[in-house]
This record gives C-alpha cells, sequence and structure tokens, in this order.
C-alpha cells in the first residue's frame, strides 16, 4: 500500500493535467494549481475534454470519465495543500521558478507530506536544498502522454531517504506505471539519451541536410521510431527541450550538449510545437 490518499499537483500544463487525470484515475484525490486560479480551472477542462474524446471513441465509459473528473478539484493557490500527503510540482522547466516553489511548497505542505518534482533534467538534490525536509523530497519523473506511457523515473537526490524512495515507487505501481531508479544526474537516463539525438536533428534541418519530414520519415523508417525527431520535439514543447539542453551543457560540460542555434530561433520566436500550434510542423488544422 502507498497510503496516499490526497495529492496536490502543482502546474495544470501538459504534464500536470496528464499526472492529475493518471493519479485520480487511480481513485485517488489531487488537488491541481497553477500560477493562477484560471488556469488551473482550465487545466481540468482540458482533462475532460480529453475524457469526453475517450468516452466518444468507446475507450471509456462515460460513468469513469465522470468518476476522473470528481477527483480532481482545481485549488485557488498553494496554501490549499495544507491536506495533501504528496505533492508532485509540474511547473515550467525553470530552476529559479521550481527553488521559489519547493520554499513554498515546504512552507504550505504538512511536515510528513513528500514532495516531488516532475523535472526533465535539473537537480533533485539542489531543489531539496530549497526545503527544511530534503529527505522528503524525490524526483518522479513521468513521460507525456502520462494516461499512456508506462515510465516512470524515481530519482534520488543526496537527501531523500529510502522510505521516501520506497513509497514513491509504491505508488508509481499502484498508478500502472514501471519506475526506473536513477541517481541525481543531469538528465537522468531517457533525457539524457533522448534529447542529444532531437537536438541533432534540429542541427540536420538548419544545415540543409535534409527537410523536416524528411528528417522524421528516416528516423521512423530507418530506426522503427513511432515519431520523428522533429515531432517528437514539438510534441515535448521546444521551450522544454531547449531548458533540458541547457541543463545538460551546464552541467555535463561537453560541447556534444550544446543546443542547435535553430532550436534556440523557434523558442525566441514563441513557435514552442504542439502547444502554441506551430513548432517544426504546424498543428492549426
Ligand atoms: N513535455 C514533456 O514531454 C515533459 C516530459 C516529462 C517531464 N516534463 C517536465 O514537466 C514540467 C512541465 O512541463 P510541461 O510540458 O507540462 O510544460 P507546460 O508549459 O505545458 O506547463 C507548465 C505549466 O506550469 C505552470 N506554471 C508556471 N509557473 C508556475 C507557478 N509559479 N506555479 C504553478 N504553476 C506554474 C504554467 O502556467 C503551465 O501551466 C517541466 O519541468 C518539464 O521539464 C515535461
Amino acid at each position: 500500500m502507498h497510503n496516499f490518499s490526497s495529492i496536490a499537483v502543482i502546474g495544470a500544463g501538459q504534464m500536470g493535467c496528464g499526472i492529475a487525470q493518471s493519479i485520480a484515475a487511480a481513485g485517488i484525490e489531487v488537488k491541481l494549481s497553477d500560477a493562477t486560479p484560471d488556469l488551473a480551472q482550465q487545466g481540468l477542462a482540458r482533462i475532460h475534454l480529453r475524457l469526453l474524446g475517450q468516452v466518444e471513441k468507446h475507450k471509456l465509459q462515460p460513468e469513469e470519465a465522470d468518476h476522473i473528473v470528481a477527483n480532481i478539484t482545481p485549488v485557488p493557490s498553494l496554501e490549499s495543500i495544507h491536506n495533501c500527503d504528496l505533492v508532485i510540482e509540474a511547473a515550467s522547466e525553470d530552476l529559479a521558478l521550481k527553488l521559489e516553489l519547493f520554499r513554498k511548497l515546504d512552507q504550505y505542505a504538512k511536515p510528513e507530506a513528500l514532495l516531488a518534482s516532475n523535472t526533465s533534467s535539473l537537480s533533485i538534490t539542489t531543489i531539496a536544498a530549497a526545503t527544511r525536509r530534503p529527505q522528503n523530497v524525490i524526483g518522479m519523473h513521468f513521460f507525456n502522454p502520462v494516461p499512456v506511457m508506462e515510465l516512470v523515473e524515481v530519482i534520488r537526490g543526496l537527501a531523500t531517504s529510502d522510505i521516501t524512495q520506497t513509497r514513491i515507487l509504491r505508488l508509481s505501481e499502484a498508478l500502472g506505471k514501471k519506475p526506473v531508479c536513477s541517481v541525481d544526474k543531469a538528465g537522468f537516463v531517457v533525457n539524457r539519451i533522448l534529447l542529444p539525438m532531437l537536438n541533432e536533428a534540429c542541427f540536420l534541418l538548419d544545415e540543409g541536410v535534409a527537410s523536416a519530414t524528411d528528417i522524421d520519415s528516416a528516423m521512423q523508417l530507418g530506426c522503427a521510431h513511432p515519431m520523428g525527431p522533429l515531432a517528437l520535439a514539438d510534441f515535448i514543447g521546444l521551450d522544454t527541450c531547449l531548458a533540458i539542453m541547457e541543463v545538460l551543457q551546464k552541467e555535463l560540460g561537453e560541447v556534444k550538449y550544446r543546443p542547435a542555434p535553430l532550436l534556440r530561433r523557434y523558442v525566441a520566436a514563441g513557435w514552442l510545437g504542439k502547444k502554441t500550434g506551430r513548432g517544426f510542423f504546424d498543428y492549426n488544422d
């Protein structure tokens, strides 16, 4: 048993909504928070819409969708998390933002609550040090789309206790996921391998080696990847991809991790991929 009866999810973007949905589907109460009350409400509305789409396709019973939605409560501020047993932070990939959030979470969460970050690359040890309970802080890295993807990387910071890790492993399994443990090193397992490949695809496109469509087709047909690297970067979010590459470059210090200039230009233009309707491909239709 994992013993979590109420879990807060901070950040109602693509990951936060997916995490909230998966937890609610496992029968656990979720409090969903974002930078403003409106954003939290919009997050729940997006989850509802996605579930209705599944009902229409006969992949989900209407009562199951209702049950999931009923388990999620958008909350207006962080103060509303005081009863939660676990807080999962899924706000933007920005260290300063996460440090500020963890200071506040430490202040508002009950002393025994665990605090997890869904960060893709940032140091759990550094994030934990912003709190007075580093033994209760851990990385819980889900994959997009969360309700579909089975993996959760569980990342121990230097001070994370055995019991914290055990409880998060049990919860991951109760959510129907397969957890893999990693030490706290930039990018953990998946993004350390995946992001340099996506970044290299951006270099290829910038150098005119092949078109975006052909780069993606080549990797799908030649390597049996279900998605091409540029479509996958769009799906992850180009801002998130850039932030992860910057962390890999800074933490691991090797030139092979330099972010592709084209990736920077797309982010500067606000072309962040699927979530903004335009990235390497157009999603406006
Ligand atoms: N996109 C992916 O495939 C993926 C996969 C695994 C992990 N992650 C990680 O998950 C986190 C979120 O990524 P995402 O793709 O959901 O990004 P996103 O841009 O879709 O969502 C980020 C959310 O954080 C919110 N936010 C910003 N400041 C906040 C604050 N002060 N308090 C509360 N909420 C705040 C934003 O309003 C937004 O709703 C990042 O750390 C990212 O690295 C992303």
